[in-house]
């Protein structure tokens, strides 16, 4: 099928033994109904001839900015203009430094600066080099710079190494720039979600939390962003950069998640409950630093709402989607929490067998009003792909 017909995809290939795989990228780009440019650093040539691309595009290669103004129709700012997506595939650990540091001293990393359409980055490196902070941060900091990253694999290296830093396989790479211009499956949707653990004090230096690492709710925004949705992200304390493009609200305690929640729950259309929030609080959290002492002491603990009831009681409620974390009877208990939260959706775990908290895979058994689907253990991102999937799928058949 010509899923990418009246696409225009400038590749760009930088220095690196991937770039043979990029010869076939564009022979899928092209069989997809795409037109293909492609430019080349210098570095590139001394891994695949420029003929190469030139016979399978059908267009003239470009290596260095004067080539690119001697072409009168096409100097380099009317390339940068003309594409719909620029693509850096394999992208160098060198190239990706310089991006981010915004130098120009070659026609493609000109073009990535002049570029006002996407720009995506598909990172080829010995896995040593893709580990190294200075990579790290600057991936880190075009990501935040909305440059898309697709990649890197992991497996064995052309160096003999394995780990994470081989280019994404051609396909690979053609199905995710054909999902970057498919419209989103939750365009237009605004989607609140609670994620990462609340917590509660005891007094100003101490307080009860939870092992959540807010992973999983961190993906299900990423995941949602991709899709086209709105996001708006109530986090409890974590460790993790808020995906670039949602909204971030950051709170300490479940009843602070539960009053950001309550001001933006009118807005919202689905709700995702991923919080580990606690049920008990301190009945009365002390003002000073509790002293030690010889005696024994208790704390009493009350009743914390629950945010996802409260939501899904509103009487204009979102589609409201719960978690169920168990150690046993997974299912019984996700059953009966759908039932008494009133529920559209119920995405189950069962916890403490290398899924779930503090780790980066997941699994999950899910469960609506008259279905389910399992989710086979995956990486938290595959997981949040997966779950997304199924809740624009089970939001939209509610609207009909
Ligand atoms: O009842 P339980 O805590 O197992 O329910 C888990 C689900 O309810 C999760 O979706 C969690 O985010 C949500 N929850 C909540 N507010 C609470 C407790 C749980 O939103 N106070």
């Amino acid at each position: 099928m010509q899923t990418l017909s009246n696409k225009k995809i400038l590749l760009g290939i930088t220095g690196g033994i991937a770039a043979y795989k990029s010869a076939e990228l564009v022979r899928l780009l092209i069989k997809a109904g795409a037109e293909v440019r492609v430019v080349m650093t210098p570095s590139a040539q001394e891994f695949v001839q420029p003929l190469t691309y030139q016979a399978l595009s059908g267009h003239r290669v470009y290596v260095d900015l004067f080539d690119a103004e001697a072409d009168s129709a096409m100097d380099h700012i009317e390339l940068a203009r003309w594409c719909d997506l620029l693509l850096v595939a394999p992208a160098s650990a060198d190239f990706l430094g310089k991006m981010n540091a915004g130098y120009a001293d070659n026609l493609l990393l000109t073009l990535c600066l002049a570029a006002k359409q996407s720009v995506a980055v598909a990172p080829a490196m010995n896995q040593q080099m893709w580990a190294n902070p200075a990579t790290q941060e600057n991936v880190k900091q075009l990501a935040a710079r909305q440059v898309i990253v697709w990649g890197p694999a992991e497996g064995e290296q052309a160096c003999g190494d394995v780990g994470a830093g081989r280019m994404l396989e051609a396909a690979q790479l053609l199905d995710n720039v054909q999902r970057h211009f498919s419209p989103g499956r939750l365009e237009g949707v605004n989607l609140l979600l609670t994620a990462g653990p609340t917590r509660e004090a005891i007094d100003p230096v101490r307080y009860i939390s939870n092992r959540s690492s807010g992973k999983m709710g961190y993906a299900i925004a990423e995941a949602a962003m991709r899709q086209g949705a709105s996001v708006t992200l109530v986090s409890g304390p974590v460790s993790l950069a808020a995906p670039a493009g949602a909204r971030l609200i950051s709170v300490e305690s479940a009843q602070q998640m539960l009053d950001a929640v309550m001001q933006q729950a009118s807005e919202a259309d689905v709700f995702v409950a991923c919080a580990a929030v606690s049920d008990y609080r301190v009945d009365q959290a002390a003002q000073q630093k509790i002293k030690k002492s010889d005696a024994a002491m208790s704390l009493k603990l009350v009743l914390n709402d629950d945010i996802l009831a409260t939501v899904s009681a509103l009487e204009r409620r979102p589609f409201c989607v719960g978690f169920a974390a168990e150690t046993q009877d997974v299912e019984q208990y996700a059953l009966a929490k759908m039932e008494q939260k009133n529920l559209d959706m119920i995405a189950a775990n069962r916890v403490g067998d290398g899924s779930g908290f503090e780790t980066d895979f997941n699994q999950l058994e899910v469960f609506w009003r008259a279905g389910r689907q399992t989710i086979e253990h995956a990486g938290k991102a595959e997981v949040a792909k997966q779950l997304i999937d199924l809740i624009a799928e089970r939001y939209t058949a509610s609207l009909a």
